[in-house]
């Protein structure tokens, strides 16, 4: 499983390059917000100098022709830009033509499977499934997950399965389990992921031994 950082933080992004796992970003507006960014491009030219990996930009406007242009212009950033769009009527008809043209997209807010189905169709490069906002609506966003790989199983299509909206460990583990291509986590479940108290008991009681030895 591909392992995407999803932030617009580039010390986040710098830090989890450094960890050497680190496959590709995603972002989106509410995380360019969080960082105080209003100018989005500035900020993807900075992470794509950054990562060779896919960095997933998205767009802010609503309509086939707005999501076009700025999918093109994102596009035209770097060569490892995804363009994002929302899974909509428009997000849809604005992927086939960009997909059409060589632009990898991105198809987000994704909740259900005949979404990813119709994404495929369109020939979405990837599919991004929210598990952690079904979580919070009590449903269980893996259902979503293990439904989009039923489907995607019975056809030929090449487009991969971002798990995203993860929000602890455990959804890394489900999608990991799951079998879905990639897994986009936010900076505090990644720093999660290699803790365990017993690896920090062990550790500590390991240097104190060889210390009591060393002293004899
Ligand atoms: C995915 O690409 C999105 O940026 C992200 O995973 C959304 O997660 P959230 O539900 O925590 O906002």
């Amino acid at each position: 499983m591909k392992f995407f950082i999803d932030t617009a933080n580039l010390d986040e992004i710098k830090t989890a390059i450094n960890f050497g796992f680190l496959d590709g970003v995603t972002t989106n507006p509410s995380l360019m917000a969080k960082e105080g960014i209003s100018d989005q491009e500035t900020r993807i030219k900075e992470i794509c100098r950054l990562t060779d990996g896919p960095v997933s930009a998205e767009v802010l406007a609503v309509d086939t022709l707005g999501m076009l242009a700025e999918g093109r212009r994102l596009a035209s950033l770097a060569p490892n830009i995804a363009v994002k769009l929302p899974l909509t009527m428009e997000g849809l008809e604005a992927t086939k033509t960009l997909s059409g043209d060589g632009v990898k997209v991105n198809l987000t807010l994704v909740f259900s499977p005949l979404q990813a189905l119709l994404a495929a169709k369109a020939g979405a490069a990837y599919v991004s499934p929210f598990v952690g906002r079904l979580d919070d609506i009590g449903q269980d966003g893996f259902r979503l997950v293990e439904e989009i790989i039923g489907v995607y199983n019975n056809y030929a299509f090449d487009t991969e399965i971002i798990v995203a909206s993860v929000r602890h460990p455990q959804h890394v583990l489900r999608a990991a389990l799951s079998g879905a291509d990639i897994s986009t986590i936010p900076f505090k479940v990644i720093k999660q992921l290699a803790y365990h108290p017993l690896t920090d008991k062990g550790l500590k009681e390991f240097l104190a031994d060889h210390e009591k030895a060393a002293k004899k």
